[in-house]
C-alpha cells in the first residue's frame, strides 16, 4: 500500500515537472506553418521538404526600441511569432530597451522562467514569491550580470542609470505570453467592477475610477 502511494505521488512528481514548461519535440524540427488548417497547442509542421534556413532566422536584435512612451521601456520579442523555427522547441528571446529610469512594469510570463544578461546600463530587478511569504527579492544588475526569474512570479526591471540601459532575455518557451498586473487589472475588457477592485485593494471607488482611466 505505502509503494502504491509513493508511485503514485512519483508519477504525480513526474507529470508536474514535464507540465511546467513546453513540451519535448519528437522530431528535428517542426518549422510553424501559421497557414495550416490544424490546429494543435502550438503550430503545425511546414512540409520539412519546404523548410529553408529562414525558417530558423530573424535579423534587428541590434536596433533600439522605442522606449517614447509612458514606462520609458520597450521589449523587442523573438517568439514563434517573429522565427517559426522556434516551434515546438521550447525556448525564445528578447531584447528590452530601457530610456534613464525606464520601468518594464510588474508583470507574469505564464509559460516561461526568465534569464536576464545586463548588455549596457545599470538595472534594478526584482520579483516577488507566492504568498503567504510575498516576499520581494531585488537586487542592481551591471553590464555582464545575469539574473533568473523563475515561472510564474511577477517581476519587474528599472533603469536606475541616467543612460540607456538594454538587457537580453532567454525565455523557456516558444510563447512565453506577457501579463502585465496594472493591465490586467485594470485594463480587462470589459472593465472589472471597480467596486470589486475597491473592496481587493482596500481603497475608494473613484481611486480605482482613476487608475483604470490609465489604462
Ligand atoms: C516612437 O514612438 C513615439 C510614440 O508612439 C512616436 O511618436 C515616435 O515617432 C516613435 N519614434 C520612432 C523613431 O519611431
Amino acid at each position: 500500500m505505502a509503494s502504491q502511494i509513493l508511485f503514485l505521488g512519483l508519477i504525480m512528481l513526474t507529470c508536474s515537472i514535464a507540465l511546467a514548461s513546453d513540451s519535448s519535440p519528437l522530431q528535428d524540427f517542426c518549422v510553424a506553418d501559421f497557414n495550416g488548417p490544424v490546429l494543435v497547442n502550438g503550430f503545425a509542421c511546414k512540409d520539412p521538404k519546404l523548410v529553408q534556413a529562414d525558417d530558423f532566422f530573424v535579423s534587428g536584435l541590434h536596433l533600439m526600441g522605442n522606449t517614447s512612451n509612458a514606462m520609458g521601456s520597450k521589449g523587442t520579442l523573438v517568439t514563434v511569432a517573429q522565427l517559426p523555427g522556434l516551434n515546438t522547441l521550447g525556448i525564445s528571446m528578447a531584447r528590452i530597451d530601457f530610456a534613464p529610469w525606464g520601468v518594464n512594469p510588474p508583470h507574469i510570463h505564464p509559460r516561461a522562467t526568465e534569464i536576464l544578461t545586463i548588455l549596457e546600463g545599470t538595472i534594478q530587478v526584482g520579483f516577488i514569491t507566492s504568498n503567504p511569504e510575498n516576499r520581494l527579492i531585488t537586487k542592481v544588475l551591471q553590464k555582464g550580470d545575469v539574473f533568473v526569474f523563475p515561472q510564474g512570479l511577477v517581476h519587474f526591471q528599472r533603469n536606475v542609470g541616467n543612460g540607456n540601459a538594454i538587457g537580453i532575455a532567454g525565455l523557456s518557451s516558444q510563447n512565453p505570453g506577457v501579463n502585465t498586473v496594472g493591465n490586467v487589472v485594470f485594463g480587462a475588457k470589459p472593465d472589472i467592477p471597480d467596486d470589486l477592485l475597491a473592496k481587493a485593494f482596500q481603497v475608494d471607488v473613484n481611486i480605482i475610477d482613476q487608475i483604470q482611466s490609465k489604462f
